[in-house]
């Protein structure tokens, strides 16, 4: 093996690793078995309209994790876009996450803050959270039941394709709710779009006269160079692919949820007047519809007469499909713990990101976790 490193997957946690190894003097080869680099955070340009799509979901990078955002400054500059998300119910547009505004706007009234908090406290107190017996009474426990039936219900039964009755309440601990009109998505002390894209930020990071990316190479394929039989054990190896798929799904396969795209382009200048909005309702097939134009106001290339739209739906996985959000049932944790124990047996392999730990981790969680990993276990070898 001419390398000193192998990193299996080129998503943000691979590229951290890469880049890190590379700058410290190693040789590192990349093999990914997509046709291109980046894992789910890819974008390209519409080729109609030359519109940034992110070709696995929208993606938003926020952090408030000062060496992450350090990091990732080093690849790209950021854009002051700040993430805010609508939804239509019953054929009226509210403000998400639900704030004061939504609130006011549902029960046509004026709310102080104080006076929303004892409506939907006293609306709550039909179930007790912590006796809840399953999604609905949880979700009621916390928010009332005419928020929950407006906001939660219908879309929670559509990414999960399951009456809520039937989802646990472990699966939600709190519902978002805001007792002012502040409607930024999220909290965090920094957040952007990467100025020139994501696809180019990826591969700054992975352009380095230490760093070979070779694509459309699967780790399993055996009639491939750099596969699994071949390599494990001559050289070390940084794993981001699925852990169950690692082991041959010897302990069963974890479940996942995956998200369908339909994506049209559509002879408006301006579709939604927002990048994201909500479907929450029964009546509509689909969750959300994002239109990509707005995640770059700024970008003046863009034609003012056509624009991008990708409409997601959402449905537990099969092997085969594009593995998204982990379910995380009682049998999956089981069955994460057993191949946890496996891991130990793999001398010199060093499973990390979301695939290769099962569980959600936001790009700057990958990068995060992936700049410990290299300077914890990896940086003094
Ligand atoms: P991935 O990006 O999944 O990369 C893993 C790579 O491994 C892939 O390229 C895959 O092809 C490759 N691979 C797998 N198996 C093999 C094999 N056998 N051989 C070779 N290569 C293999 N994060 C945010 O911060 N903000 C967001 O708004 C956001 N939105 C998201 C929306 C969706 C729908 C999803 C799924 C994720 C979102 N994320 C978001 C999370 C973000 O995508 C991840 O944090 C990031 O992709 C994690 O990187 P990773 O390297 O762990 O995994
Ligand atoms: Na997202």
């Amino acid at each position: 093996m001419n390398c000193d490193l192998l990193v299996v997957g080129s998503g943000f946690f691979g590229l951290t690793i890469a880049e890190r190894a590379a700058e410290s003097g190693r040789k590192v080869t990349v093999i990914d078995r997509r046709p291109h680099i980046g894992g789910n955070a890819y974008s390209e340009a519409e080729p109609e309209t030359g519109i940034e799509v992110h070709k696995y979901g929208a993606h938003l990078f926020h952090t408030s994790n000062p060496s992450v955002w350090e990091y990732v400054n080093r690849f790209t500059t950021f854009t002051n876009y700040v993430h805010k998300v609508y939804t239509t119910h019953n054929g009226v547009v509210y403000p998400m996450p639900v704030n004061l505004g939504t609130i006011n706007q549902f029960f046509q009234a004026a709310y102080s803050p104080n006076e929303a908090r004892e409506l939907i406290a006293e609306q709550a107190g039909e179930f007790n959270a912590k006796e809840a017996k399953n999604f609905v009474e949880k979700g009621i426990a916390l928010v009332g039941r005419p928020l929950y039936e407006a906001f939660f219900r219908d879309y929670t039964a559509k990414q999960w394709q399951t009456d809520p009755a039937d989802l646990p309440a472990s699966i939600v601990s709190r519902l978002p709710v805001r007792y002012t009109y502040d409607n930024r998505y999220f909290n965090d002390t920094w957040e952007g779009l990467p100025t020139d894209g994501y696809t180019v930020w990826l591969e700054r990071m992975a352009d380095h006269p230490n760093i070979d990316v070779k694509l459309d190479i699967d780790f399993f394929d055996e009639s491939q160079p750099f596969n699994k039989r071949a390599t494990v054990g001559h050289v070390p190896i940084v794993y981001t692919g699925p852990v169950d798929r690692y082991f041959d799904y010897s302990e069963g396969e974890l479940s996942w949820r995956t998200l369908d795209f339909e994506q049209e382009v559509l002879p408006v200048g301006d579709f939604q007047g927002t990048p994201v909005m909500n479907y929450p309702d029964t009546d509509v097939p689909y969750t959300r519809i994002h239109e990509f134009r707005h995640f770059h106001p700024e970008r003046d290339s863009y034609p003012s007469d056509k624009t991008v739209i990708m409409r997601e739906f959402s449905r537990f996985a099969e092997r085969g499909d594009e593995p998204y959000y982990p379910v995380n049932t009682a049998a999956d944790r089981d069955g994460l713990l057993k191949y946890r124990e496996l891991q130990g047996g793999e001398k010199d392999v060093y499973f990390g990101g979301r695939l290769g730990t099962y569980q959600y981790l936001d790009m700057h969680m990958a990068i995060g976790s992936a700049l410990s990993m290299w300077n914890n276990k990896l940086a003094a070898q």
